[in-house]
């Protein structure tokens, strides 16, 4: 035994010293720079034959001082792991614990857990791992498990930007629930807006039934959320209520998160009619309907006199259909200005469904403020007025084509989405942008989109995809007595 141990010991010292002298010659390859410019030095670099023969380390087990029994519930089967102390160690203050006093441990993982750990710890010799859309949840657990922290930052990060990536179940419902469950705020918040801004998509998968009762409250709750009308959410949250069951309270809840208002009289009295579910908590929302009918049968700015219109229902969301907006597609936008008119309604009160507005929007691709133009006295240096020009940003206006309509307190607010390609041809909006007439007003419109680059992400068919979605907003509206 003593014989056995003092020989494991002069081993692992051995095996130690040749890790250390592998690692000084890779630092002195890696810091060429320390050789001096003398022209007879050269550079030799075996980092990668080093990683190999980590890896075979792993593979073999040879040297092993560490012993990973890793056991799942509900199974027999264990899992063994031989690997070394200094390279858990090294990434892992959680291993270096457990490995402190002791050379065997048994560690209980759920079972993805425990279908990945073998990939896991390679990840400790080689510092690469391969991630796919199902695994993500897994490698960041066990990396939040054993606090390796730069694993745990690469797989949040991997996650923030697949996002929008082609799955068959869908996957963002269910990473939302795991950030929240690990409080990783910042991820939470990338799936909330992925989801907000690409509602229709996701109202219209597998997924929606898997949202749960906080996800869907938080939702109801948003003004930026983009769907085709207020309509397409009611019968879609109908959908999610006889499936998922919720406790009263929730029903009654996102029942009362529905913006009644921005639903047209003739299509409230018929889900009023046809709706199970409206149906069986009429008593929940009935004072949201009759609030929405008498809306809908003046003018805002009578009803404004006597009711309070500061309040979400009467905030209009991110509506793509053709009565809020306008889909632009601008084919070469990196060419020159471009402009286009559209019609609006005036707003969403039934009072007003026939009257229309007209809007123009004109897109500069690299637009200056003219303090920034080239004056025309200096023709002279046309290079310079090149340079200058295309210092300009892109820049979009939208404003109304009646002048002197009396809008008496109404602001219209424009919504610019921009939509993206992503994998297989779809677009999915990857910036809103909210603006009173200019983007001028928001910061950095279009900023990275590098138009100019066929291969931008920005242009599908070498398009921009933009809509511009026309708010009217009653906030200012003075409630009188
Ligand atoms: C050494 O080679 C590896 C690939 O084999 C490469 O990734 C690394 O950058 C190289 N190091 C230096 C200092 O050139
Ligand atoms: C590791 O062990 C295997 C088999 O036990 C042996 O063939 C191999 O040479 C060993 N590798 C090293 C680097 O010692
Ligand atoms: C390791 O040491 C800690 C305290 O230093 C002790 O609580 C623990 O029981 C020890 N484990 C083993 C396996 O000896
Ligand atoms: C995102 O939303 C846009 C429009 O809102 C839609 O065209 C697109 O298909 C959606 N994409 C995804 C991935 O949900
Ligand atoms: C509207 O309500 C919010 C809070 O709900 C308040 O902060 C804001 O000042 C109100 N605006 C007007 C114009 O009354």
């Amino acid at each position: 035994m003593e014989r056995g141990q003092r020989h494991w010991h002069s081993r692992a010292a051995r095996w130690l010293a040749s890790l250390a002298l592998l690692w000084a010659l890779v630092e002195a390859a890696a810091h060429k720079s320390d050789l001096g410019s003398d022209a007879s030095s050269a550079l030799i670099n075996h980092s990668s034959l080093l990683l190999h023969r980590l890896q075979g380390l792993l593979q073999n087990g040879n040297s092993s001082d560490a012993t990973l029994r890793v056991r799942t519930a509900n199974s027999d089967e264990v899992k063994v792991i031989h690997a070394h102390q200094l390279l858990l160690a090294l990434q892992s203050d959680v291993f270096e614990g457990l490995l402190l006093n002791r050379s065997v441990v048994t560690l209980q993982e759920a079972a993805d857990c425990a279908a990945l750990f073998d990939k896991f710890i390679r990840y400790f010799y080689c510092g690469e791992i391969s991630v796919h859309l199902n695994q993500a949840v897994t490698l960041h657990r066990l990396a939040s498990k054993y606090h390796v922290s730069a694993l745990q930052r690469g797989v949040a990060e991997y996650m923030k930007t697949h996002l929008a990536s082609e799955s068959t179940q869908g996957h963002v419902v269910g990473w939302y629930h795991y950030a929240m469950r690990v409080a990783d705020k910042s991820l939470q918040e990338s799936c909330l807006q992925y989801l907000a801004w690409n509602l229709s998509t996701v109202m219209g998968s597998s997924e929606w039934v898997t949202v749960s009762d906080d996800l869907m409250v938080s939702l109801l709750q948003r003004s930026d959320l983009v769907l085709q009308c207020e309509l397409e959410l009611f019968s879609a949250v109908e959908e999610w209520v006889s499936k998922n069951n919720p406790d009263v309270p929730v029903i009654e809840k996102v029942l009362r998160s529905i913006r009644y208002a921005m639903i047209s009289p003739s299509q409230l009295f018929q889900i009023q009619k046809e709706s199970a579910v409206l149906a069986s908590y009429h008593r929940s929302v009935e004072d949201l309907l009759f609030q929405a009918y008498q809306f809908h049968s003046t003018s805002p700015l009578h009803f404004a006199k006597y009711f309070d219109v500061n309040c979400s229902m009467f905030v209009p969301r991110n509506y793509l259909s053709s009565s809020w907006g306008s889909q632009w597609i601008i084919n070469n936008p990196a060419r020159d200005d471009r402009s286009l008119s559209f019609q609006t309604q005036l707003g969403p009160s039934n009072h007003d469904s026939s009257k229309k507005v007209t809007w123009n929007a004109i897109f500069s691709p690299r637009w200056l403020p003219v303090s920034l133009r080239p004056a025309y006295s200096e023709s002279a240096s046309g290079g310079a007025q090149t340079n200058r020009l295309e210092d300009g940003k892109p820049r979009l206006v939208v404003s109304s084509a009646m002048s002197g309509l009396d809008f008496a307190g109404v602001t219209f607010q424009k919504t610019v989405l921009v939509g993206v390609r992503r994998q297989q041809g779809k677009v999915f909006v990857k910036h809103v942008y909210t603006v009173h007439q200019s983007t001028d007003e928001a910061t950095g419109f279009l900023a990275h989109a590098d138009l100019q680059k066929r291969t931008s992400e920005y242009l599908i068919d070498n398009s921009l995809h933009l809509h511009i979605v026309i708010k009217p907003m009653y906030h200012s509206l003075i409630k009188g007595k």
